[in-house]
């Protein structure tokens, strides 16, 4: 791929939604901004993830807010409930207690006061927060594209380019520049932005006969590029895999075809990236599932974090990996029924891990970015004395109930549950969720996206509970409670400790 001369700041997959919005500078200047916003939301930040103690996560924060605060010490636990009289409240369950006692009005309405981003004028009416983006406000703006931003305002960037293109992409070079908050396709950075969607990319189009004689092809539009890519090319044209090369590289086919339906007829699609780097994976892998053509991957070496099923994809790491890549080609491409299992995805869906993967983005990034920053002002005024003097727990005789907060991910909202200190144990806490969920009636976010045939019944199965503050790599690979004791000295550590579930 060409380098082009300005960063394409825009995604790919959102570009109709959004136009060129985040290209253009704002010209306006702040001055009137209240400087203390961005260093509300981060020491938020540094106190809940450094309750949470992931220390990397602490220093990346720490790295944004150092100019503006420091960090206060952390918060002590305000646990009233222990040593209250509790006599007048035998009618009262613990929990309506806690519900009561625990609920403290928030000093900003995000319906109201919504989310305020600079950029083209859009409110997101459908984000489950308040979320606006426009130029020339004349509100207080939360966040803004670039740096620098005055103080009070966060600056981001976004960009859905390698980082081995744009070093500026990488998460710690682009805190140390000073971003606040970083959208890229890293699945680590604050709010990612991924070429997937399902609703960019009929993922679950049906399978078509593959009536083409060459077994794999190709859309490389550029021989070059920071990896072993056209050499791997050559490898597998020496190993006799043979391919219709439609792009500028080694071209043998005219290129004027419509890529996707070229694709559905090939058993092999090369889909070949630029460069080889964690979560960055383009259109070339997602067209070749629409396809239907089993895409051989050269590109993020996590690739397998994409794949719609165990053994639905190829995987060339290495340049050496290219001769035993076309062998498995070849076998396969000669052996129909073994052939037709890397497909099985196509008839009996993808796995879970990819649903939850792609149903990320069945909320829109500007969304998300908007439920990061107004959740960041949340936990900061939880810090504030009002909240302080929350229970959180209520004591009575030998059980301890202690109030946590749920919300699925892509919404903003919680919702109270309670785990009772004689069962404060893993399946307890998914339990309560399930039931808490399915009283509300519950719909998932993802609902609508995807495809008719693999939104499931109207059962809620959770796939990843987990504390809010995490990355998505954290979230859907990394996290794990290790076992009930780790959830309660989380649960016991963490007043009124909020989670997020994810469910498929
Ligand atoms: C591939 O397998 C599916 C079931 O998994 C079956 O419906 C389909 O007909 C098979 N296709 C071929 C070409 O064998
Ligand atoms: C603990 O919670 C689980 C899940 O809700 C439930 O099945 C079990 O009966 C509970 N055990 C006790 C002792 O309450």
């Amino acid at each position: 791929m060409a380098l082009l001369p300005i960063q394409r700041n825009v995604t790919r997959a959102e570009t109709t939604q959004e136009g060129s919005s985040v290209l253009t500078p704002t010209k306006k200047k702040w001055s009137n901004l209240m400087p203390l916003f961005v260093a509300l939301v981060v020491v938020a930040e540094i106190a809940f993830l450094g309750r949470l103690d992931i220390a990397k996560n602490v220093d990346v924060v720490n790295s944004w807010t150092d100019s503006f605060y420091s960090a206060p010490a952390s918060k002590e636990l305000a646990v009233g409930g222990d040593d209250l009289g509790l006599d007048g409240l035998e009618s009262e369950s613990c929990e309506e207690w806690l519900e009561k006692e625990d609920a403290v009005v928030y000093s900003r309405d995000f319906r109201k006061n919504p989310i305020l981003v600079s950029g083209a004028e859009q409110e997101w009416k459908t984000c489950a927060v308040g979320c606006k983006f426009e130029y020339n406000s004349h509100g207080k703006l939360d966040a803004s594209f670039g740096i620098p931003q005055p103080a009070g305002t966060a600056s981001v960037i976004r960009s859905m380019e390698s980082a081995q293109y744009y070093s500026e992409n990488k998460i710690d070079l682009a805190r140390r520049r000073g971003y606040d908050i970083i959208m890229t396709t890293s699945l680590s950075s604050d709010v990612p932005v991924g070429y997937f969607s399902w609703a960019e990319y009929d993922i679950m189009a049906p399978v078509q006969p593959k009536t083409e004689s060459a077994i794999a092809a190709a859309f490389i539009s550029n021989c070059g590029a920071r990896n072993f890519r056209l050499q791997a090319l050559e490898a597998l044209e020496k190993a006799n895999v043979k391919i219709d090369s439609y792009g500028g590289c080694h071209r043998n086919r005219d290129g004027r075809v419509d890529k996707v339906q070229a694709l559905k007829h090939y058993k092999f699609s090369l889909a070949f990236e630029n460069s080889n780097e964690e979560d960055y994976v383009t259109e070339k892998f997602f067209q070749s599932l629409v396809a239907g053509s089993v895409p051989v991957v050269i590109g993020a070496p996590n690739i397998q974090d994409f794949a719609p099923s165990p053994g639905s994809i190829l995987h060339i790491k290495e340049l050496k990996d290219a001769e035993p890549v076309a062998k498995t080609m070849k076998y396969l491409a000669e052996h129909p029924e073994e052939y037709n299992q890397s497909l099985r995805w196509k008839y009996e869906g993808p796995s879970d891990s990819f649903k939850a993967l792609v149903d990320m983005a069945a909320v829109h990034s500007s969304c998300r970015l908007c439920i990061h920053l107004a959740t960041a002002i949340r936990e900061k005024e939880e810090n504030s004395p009002g909240f302080q003097k929350r229970p959180c727990k209520c004591t009575r005789g030998s059980e301890t109930v202690y109030h946590l907060y749920i919300r699925e991910r892509g919404r903003f909202e919680m919702e109270s549950i309670f785990l009772r200190s004689g069962n404060l144990t893993l399946e307890a806490l998914q339990s309560a969720i399930l039931k808490k969920f399915k009283s509300l009636n519950h719909v998932p976010i993802w609902k609508e996206e995807r495809p008719e045939s693999i939104r499931g019944d109207n059962e809620l199965k959770v796939y990843r509970i987990y504390p809010v503050g995490l990355t998505q790599r954290q979230a859907l690979y990394t996290f794990k409670f290790e076992g009930d004791a780790d959830l309660r000295s989380h649960v016991e550590s963490n007043p009124c400790a909020k989670f997020e579930v994810i469910f498929v």
